[in-house]
């Protein structure tokens, strides 16, 4: 970009005006930057906010995270999804735990669990001042716009390694934390997917698309298939015991994370009565899950399915739930 400091310097500029008040902005530490930035991959500002703030005071620091069981730190993560996240955290907080001093560098904060380029360059800069360019869907998609990059991308990864080099350019700056927090604000709060404010844009004269009125139209990404699924699943609830299923190490996106079985682990089925059927979306697939209430007289007239457990409700509490299941138990508890 030619003019790459007058740039630098509305955006700094506005977001020193502008900049939302957010808990891991203030006294920023390389743990607050760590806990926020995995919290913020694929979840918005709005719905990590609360688990932050809630996480601060259950893990105050490093160590006491370092110390808490799996369990624990699965169910402080319960409703936020991607639960590799927190296990890597957690990994990654025992890792720092053996370590004499905190890691600085770009380079020494890839190499630990959950953690690559994108946020490494968010600890290294926030938390150490060093000069590494973020870049996630709000820079794709600012830098895009600004230089009128045009080609369709296949791939997030393939858009983000068209883009690094253009924001690694622009961090070379005094404040190269700021700076990067400030392409993802402008991301978030203006130069939004869909319908962007250049009105209110404080980079708008520098912008190619604003100038060729074409910012809604880039970036271009290639479409998902998507693939749509339907889950039965069984509510057996006998004697103030919920039958549940946790998920296997092997599982992918839901190790460990426990939900209402899959009706095809019960057998036999005399009787089932669908109590509501609900319909999500998770990155490529759409989900569609039917609960079915299977009426039982005793908890002996059905074999205990593999990896399926009695839980007492009252140890529910304590029991990592993937987010949506975690809600309908509620929902069908509260009125049955
Ligand atoms: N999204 C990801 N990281 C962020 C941050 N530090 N501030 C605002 N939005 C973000």
């Amino acid at each position: 970009m030619k003019q790459k400091a007058l740039f630098n310097e509305s955006l700094h500029k506005w977001y020193n005006l502008e900049k939302r008040d957010l808990p891991w902005r203030t006294k920023p530490s390389a743990y607050k930057t760590l806990v926020s930035e995995l919290m913020l991959q694929q979840t918005q500002v709005k719905t990590a906010l609360p688990y932050f703030n809630k996480w601060l005071i259950k893990y105050p620091n490093i160590q006491s995270l370092a110390k808490a069981s799996e369990k624990s730190v699965l169910k402080s993560w319960e409703g936020l999804g991607y639960y590799s996240r927190a296990k890597n955290l957690h990994k990654t907080a025992q890792a720092l735990c053996l370590l004499k001093k905190l890691p600085t560098k770009h380079e020494e904060w890839k190499t630990l669990p959950g953690i690559g380029p994108y946020t490494a360059a968010a600890i290294s800069s926030i938390a150490f001042n060093e000069p590494n360019a973020v870049v996630d869907g709000n820079v794709v998609r600012i830098l895009s716009r600004i230089n009128g990059i045009k080609e369709l991308f296949t791939s997030t990864a393939k858009a983000i390694q068209k883009i690094q080099p253009l924001a690694d350019e622009l961090v070379q700056v005094k404040n190269p934390g700021d700076h990067n927090q400030a392409m993802m604000e402008l991301g978030a709060t203006i130069c939004k997917k869909g319908s962007p404010s250049c009105d209110i844009c404080p980079v708008s004269k520098y912008c190619y698309s604003f100038k060729h009125g074409c910012a809604s139209e880039i970036p271009l990404f290639e479409s998902k298939k998507i693939e749509k699924i339907t889950i039965d699943r069984a509510w057996m609830f006998f004697e103030e015991k919920l039958l549940l299923y946790k998920n296997p190490k092997s599982s992918k996106r839901l190790a460990n994370i426990w939900e209402m079985p899959s009706l095809d682990l019960i057998k036999p089925i005399k009787s089932k009565k669908l109590i509501f059927s609900k319909k999500r979306s998770i990155s490529n697939q759409s989900i569609t899950e039917k609960i079915y209430s299977l009426s039982i007289s005793t908890n002996k007239a059905i074999k205990t399915p593999p990896n399926c457990y009695w839980v007492k409700i009252t140890n529910l509490k304590t029991t990592p739930l993937s987010g949506p299941h975690a809600k309908w138990i509620n929902e069908i508890l509260i009125n049955p």
